[in-house]
């Protein structure tokens, strides 16, 4: 867990003392609503479609259980009882009244959470691995650079009005969890051969109406120099990114139509000229913040305890033990992801009681500390073994141990229709019915991992061109219809999907979703070759005459 310090504090209690007033004049009619808009988007407050929506930030997806607490309690007291997940590490809350909103604040603000940079174009919520830390084979602990550029870009003068907005992500292992590659800017730290530590840096990522996946600007590096070269790139985006077109704004499309040589020549120059600043990170610095994380007090524990043995018996822990604990660095220790994705549930939502619950068993379980990752799940990083078995019991009864993760019907999806004001199309109703389609967990377990991620705009909230099943909602004449693309990732192997036919409408997506799982299967090699390797090794034609020849 990470303590923020007096800077921070007194930041983030000015930033709400100032948000009041501005809500208290937009509320007295002093000002209009297209004043508040941008004042409201620097503290994450958007417009939908019904209310106004409050988007409050998770530095690196951690959180510490009071923080949880005092989510469920803003769910409760402010909201209708629950909040949604996002797939960039953060929460909204989707019925915040205006007036409410600097209380709201207020609470958060009381145990370090706020919603700063949380909208507007500027360096957003820089997200990493939701396993960081506990992840085996990580190189470091990715937190402690994602908390050097928060602290480094949160309200930095010269970056708060960039072309559009800029996400940052980082991961430290060999699997990314972080999606690096649709990021703006995507970071993985690894070791040279020399063996230092340092970062490969990737530039121009992201999905939305052009998607791109980000290409490599410099393989190496060093963490000293991580802030003056994030700096150096930054520099370049804000002075040649486009302002005049807001579809042509991000650094994607400079980095396109300049080419990465011209680009990374652009950004090596700004840097040689100011890499030897006060940007310059000394061990010191870095070693202060590492020394805000704690880390658990972790027991010298046998990594097979009866308890685990004795419960296996159970088919259905053993299920769950199979499909949502992953090994953790410690003997003795694992990680447990929480699945977000109950059958006929919008996914990501979760209830104040959850959240409570939540927050008390990683009391109980896992050192006070919880971690969400972008697939719109949490997970408790720091579980016991032996504890296992009576850990799995308090989540089933929360209704969080669908053994599900990975699998068909842990789905990403935006909220789409149901309160988006950019929306074309419902995304989380086609979620639900998926969940109920494939919600016999022997067919899902036989489909194997199969990421389906659905959008119900061009805007790709829902990731949907890295999905392996990427869904995305299109209107025509008034009605909803969805295209279809395959053969998506988001991992260290990421690839944009290919599109396989006109746009479907509402009432056949279901159908056609299971059209294409039974192709899989038909098509597939071996009962072990994933959904998007098939798709990789055969490319859509045999997908596309399936789901069309009968349509
Ligand atoms: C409901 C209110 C929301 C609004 C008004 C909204 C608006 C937008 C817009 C306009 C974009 C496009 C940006 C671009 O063109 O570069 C965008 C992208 C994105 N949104 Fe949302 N969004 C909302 C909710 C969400 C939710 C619930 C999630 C998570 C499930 C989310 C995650 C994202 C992500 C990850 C992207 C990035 C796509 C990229 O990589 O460029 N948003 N959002
Ligand atoms: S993808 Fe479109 S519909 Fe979905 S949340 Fe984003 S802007 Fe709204």
């Amino acid at each position: 867990m990470y303590a923020y310090d007096e800077i921070d504090r007194t930041l983030v209690n000015e930033r709400v003392a100032e948000f009041r007033d501005q809500v208290k004049r937009r509320l007295s009619g002093e000002l209009t609503e297209d004043e508040f808009k941008m004042l409201r988007l620097m503290n994450g407050v958007y417009l939908q479609l019904h209310a106004y929506m409050l988007r409050v930030a998770i530095p690196y997806g951690t959180l510490s259980s009071p923080q949880m607490r005092k989510l469920a309690h803003v769910a409760r007291r402010y909201d209708r009882g629950y909040g949604h997940f996002t797939t960039r590490q953060n929460i909204q809350f989707n019925w915040i009244k205006l007036a409410d909103l600097p209380d709201a604040l207020e609470e958060l603000a009381s145990v370090g959470i706020h919603a700063m940079q949380t909208s507007g174009n500027c360096v957003r919520n820089v997200t990493t691995d939701q396993w960081a830390g506990v992840a085996p084979g990580e190189v470091e602990d990715p937190r402690i650079w994602a908390e050097t550029l928060r602290q480094y870009s949160t309200m930095h003068p010269e970056f708060t009005y960039l072309p559009r907005k800029f996400k940052i992500a980082i991961t430290a292992a060999d699997h990314d969890r972080a999606a690096i590659r649709v990021h703006d800017i995507g970071l993985r730290i690894h070791r040279n051969e020399a063996g230092e530590t340092g970062f490969e840096v990737l530039v121009g990522g992201g999905l939305g109406r052009t998607p791109f996946i980000g290409k490599v600007i410099k393989p190496f590096v060093a963490g000293r120099d991580i802030l003056s070269y994030v700096e150096a790139i930054l520099r370049v985006y804000n002075q040649y990114g486009r302002r005049d077109n807001i579809y042509k704004a991000r650094i994607k499309i400079l980095v396109h139509e300049l080419g990465i040589e011209k680009f990374s020549a652009e950004v090596e120059e700004e840097w040689q000229a100011m890499r030897h600043s006060a940007l310059e990170l000394d061990d010191e610095v870095v070693a202060d913040i590492r020394s805000r994380f704690s880390y658990p007090d972790y027991e010298k524990l046998p990594d097979a305890p009866d308890e685990l043995l004795a419960a296996s018996a159970d088919p259905h822990f053993e299920r769950w033990l199979k499909n949502s604990v992953a090994p953790h660095q410690r003997p003795g220790y694992a990680i447990v992801t929480l699945s977000l994705k109950p059958v006929g549930a919008p996914p990501g939502d979760a209830t104040a009681d959850q959240l409570d619950a939540v927050a008390d068993l990683a009391e109980k379980y896992s050192f006070g500390e919880i971690r969400v990752g972008h697939e719109q799940n949490l997970a408790l990083p720091n579980v016991a073994k032996r504890d296992l078995p009576a850990l799995w019991r308090q989540l089933d009864k929360l209704g969080l141990a669908t053994p599900n993760v990975n699998l068909i019907t842990d789905i990403i999806a935006c909220p789409g229709l149901d309160y988006c004001s950019l929306a074309n199309a419902r995304a989380i109703p086609i979620a639900q019915e998926l969940t109920r389609r494939f919600a016999n967990h022997d067919i899902a377990e036989m489909i194997g991992r199969l990421h389906i991620n659905i959008s119900g705009c061009i805007n790709a909230c829902g990731h949907h061109h890295v999905g392996h099943i990427g869904i995305l909602g299109v209107e025509k004449n008034n009605e909803e219809f969805y295209q279809i693309t395959i053969g998506g990732r988001a991992d260290e192997g990421a690839v944009v999907g290919t599109l396989i036919g006109p746009a479907v409408p509402y009432d056949d997506v279901a159908n056609v979703i299971e059209d294409i799982v039974e192709a899989y299967l038909a098509l597939r090699a071996r009962p072990d070759e994933l959904f998007y390797q098939t798709v990789e090794r055969l490319g859509v034609e045999p997908f596309k005459e399936r789901v069309y020849a009968t349509r």
